[in-house]
């Protein structure tokens, strides 16, 4: 298959097409690299640089490689930041998407995935979360995902497009050649591995006063090739049918606990200071993923946040400034 990857020069997409590759698929990525790097992208894939709001760059790219399916990764990805600006999300995030989607039809690609999110489930009836949970997006950016997950329902029913919706949870880990490199960085495992290397001196914890057996928010972390292995399933499935999956390990940690394996795990002195709770943070976040263990056979290889930690480490120390190195 030749597949098509959006933001696949970013941290999960470079993962997945690691492995797409290593399964013998051919790749294109398109990215704008605001946020990704060209030094992620696999040697064996051909990088287009190009902005999803560009609809003839989408076009020429479909146009010259007519690639069998999608997997749609390029986004706008911070809660609080959509929480502030809006549009960013409910505008670009949704035009960006419209504007693959609507390309993708015309140039009669039917299969799609969409990395979705947790965010979709604010203030859960039941954990762990599983498909069955009613729908509340957290922030704009939760429902610029939920919007595209409605378009691909009505692109299914009418034109007949396949898609798989992957709502991830914390996606982390690395591996031996691909790590997490964002600018900000805002997510807790690679902060806190920053903080391991000394820059910065500290990491926030928070808010310590949450329902949770340390005080701390509990959250499901899934290792990236994990992750990665869903999407290989999720597109060999998609002939039978389109499908919504939520994908975590199943199992929390608190914040504290992430950050006492880290100092065990980097054998480094990790500063945290408590803060003030974040708006809109909810208690615990654990995803239900029994729906793909059992209709794909997905069964995650790094189910502990110990391994998932040790081998973002790794990568870290191996890459103390990221891709720039
Ligand atoms: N990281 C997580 O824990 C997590 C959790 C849930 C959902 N997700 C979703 O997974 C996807 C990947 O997340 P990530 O952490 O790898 O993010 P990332 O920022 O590392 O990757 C996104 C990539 O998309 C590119 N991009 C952004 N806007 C673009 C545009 N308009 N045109 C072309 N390229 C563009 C960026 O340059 C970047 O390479 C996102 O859709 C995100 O919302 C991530």
């Amino acid at each position: 298959m030749k597949i098509l990857v959006t933001g696949g020069a970013g941290y999960i997409g470079s993962v997945v097409v690691e492995q797409l590759i290593g399964t013998g698929e051919s790749v294109v990525v398109f990215d704008n690299l605001s946020q990704g790097h060209s030094a992620a992208v696999h040697p064996s894939a051909v990088l287009i640089k190009g902005d999803l709001s560009d609809r003839a760059a989408i076009d020429g790219a479909l146009n010259e490689h007519r690639p069998d399916a999608v997997m749609h990764f390029a986004s706008r990805t911070l809660v609080g930041e959509s929480m502030e600006k809006p549009f960013l999300y409910l505008g670009n995030n949704v035009r960006t998407g419209l504007n693959l989607l609507e390309s993708m039809v015309e140039h009669g690609v039917k299969r799609v995935i969409l990395s979705s999110t947790a965010n979709l489930f604010d203030r859960p009836e039941r954990m762990p979360i599983d498909e069955s949970e009613r729908i509340i997006p957290g922030s704009p950016y939760g429902e610029s995902k939920f919007i595209l997950e409605r378009m691909l329902y009505w692109l299914d029913r009418i034109y007949g497009v396949r898609f798989a919706c992957l709502r991830y949870f914390n996606a982390a880990g690395a591996t031996a050649t691909r790590g997490e490199d964002h600018d900000p960085e805002l997510h807790l495992i690679p902060l806190v591995l920053q903080v391991a290397l000394g820059k910065p001196e500290k990491v926030t914890i928070f808010g310590e006063d949450y329902p949770t057996r340390d005080g701390t928010c509990v959250r499901d972390y899934i290792h990236v090739t994990d992750l990665a292995q869903a999407h290989i399933l999720a597109l060999g499935a998609l002939d039978r049918g389109s499908r919504l999956y939520n994908l975590g390990n199943g199992e929390g940690f608190t914040v504290k606990e992430v950050i006492d394996t880290a100092r065990e795990v980097t054998g480094r002195a990790i500063r945290a200071e408590i803060g003030p709770r974040r708006a809109g943070d909810p208690a615990v976040l654990v995803a239900g993923s029994d729906k793909i263990r059992k209709e794909l056979g997905w069964v995650p290889q790094f189910p502990h946040v110990r391994e998932i930690i040790e081998s973002a480490w790794r990568w870290h120390k191996a890459n103390p400034g990221g891709y720039l190195n």
